[in-house]
C-alpha cells in the first residue's frame, strides 16, 4: 500500500515530488521495528533452515550413493562376472584383484615414478593428483564426431560421443559413462560442498566429478577434465577426416 500511494503522488505536478520521497522515507524508518518483532525472527530462521535442506537433500543423496559404491567396491573383491571378454586386465579381475580407493589403485597399477614417466605433466596432476584444469581449454569441448573418449592413463574406454553434451561450463560433459568404466567416490575436499569423484575404474585415476544437474535421460552431469581422456574417432568418422583433409 505505502508503494501504491508512492506511485500515486508521483503522478502530481514536480513540485509534489518532495513531499512523496519524504514519505517514502519515513515509511523506510518506521518499517525497522518489525524486525525486532520475534514473530519475524521465527519466521526469518524457519526460511533459511529450509533453504538449507532444499540445498543439502541433493547432495546428500549423491554422497550417501558415493558412500554405498566405495564401501562395496573396497570391500567386495571383484568376481569372474566382472570380466570383459578380450580384455587382457581381465586376467587380474578374476584373480580378484580389489580397488584401493584411498591409494587410487585399480587393476592397472604403476608406481608414481613410473606414472610421472608414461603422463604428460598436465595429465599425471589430473589423473594422480586431482588437479582441475582451466576450463574452456580442453579441445574436447568442441569435439563432435562419433567415437570414444579413453582414460589417458590406462586406455579404457570411458564414454561414448552420444552421452557427450554440451552443459556450457567449459568441461566436456556427459549424461552417462560406458557401462561399468568407471568408479565413483565421495569427495569432502572443499568443506561444506561434498561432492562425488569420478574415476577411472581401472586404473582409478581422477577423471572429475559428476553432478545432479545433467539432462535426461540420466539427470547425471558428468564433469570430465579433457586432460584425462584421449578420443578415438570411430573408423568410418576417421577415414571421411582424413578424406577431407586429403
Ligand atoms: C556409441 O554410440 C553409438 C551410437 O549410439 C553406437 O553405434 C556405438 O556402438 C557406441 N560405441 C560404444 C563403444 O559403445
Amino acid at each position: 500500500m505505502q508503494q501504491l500511494s508512492g506511485a500515486r503522488s508521483s503522478m502530481r505536478p514536480l513540485f509534489g515530488q518532495r513531499g512523496a520521497a519524504r514519505a517514502v522515507h519515513a515509511s523506510a524508518g518506521a518499517s525497522s521495528d518489525y524486525r525486532q518483532s520475534p514473530l519475524f525472527r521465527a519466521c526469518a530462521t524457519l526460511t533459511a533452515f529450509a533453504l538449507l535442506i532444499m540445498l543439502a537433500l541433493p547432495l546428500a543423496r549423491r554422497t550417501l550413493l558415493g558412500v554405498g559404491l566405495a564401501t562395496t567396491l573396497v570391500s567386495v573383491p571383484m568376481g569372474p562376472a566382472s570380466a570383459e571378454g578380450s580384455n587382457p586386465a581381465s586376467a587380474s579381475a578374476s584373480s580378484g584383484v580389489v580397488i584401493d580407493v584411498e591409494h587410487r589403485r585399480g587393476e592397472v597399477r604403476y608406481s608414481e615414478a613410473e606414472w610421472r614417466q608414461r603422463l604428460t605433466p598436465e595429465q599425471y596432476q589430473v589423473l594422480r593428483r586431482e588437479a582441475t584444469e582451466r576450463r574452456w581449454t580442453s579441445p574436447f569441448n568442441y569435439e563432435k564426431r562419433p567415437g570414444v573418449f579413453n582414460c589417458a592413463g590406462c586406455g579404457a574406454p570411458l564414454f561414448n560421443m552420444s552421452s557427450k553434451y554440451e552443459s556450457g561450463t567449459g568441461w566436456p560433459s556427459f549424461f552417462q559413462p560406458l557401462p561399468d568404466a568407471v568408479t565413483e567416490v565421495p569427495d569432502y575436499s572443499i568443506v561444506f560442498m561434498p561432492r562425488t569423484e569420478v574415476r577411472c575404474r581401472r586404473c582409478q585415476g581422477h577423471l572429475g566429478h559428476v553432478f545432479d544437474d545433467g539432462p535426461q535421460p540420466t539427470g547425471l552431469r558428468y564433469c570430465m577434465n579433457g586432460a584425462a581422456m584421449t578420443f578415438e574417432a570411430s573408423g568410418e568418422a576417421a577415414a571421411a577426416a582424413e578424406q577431407a583433409a586429403a
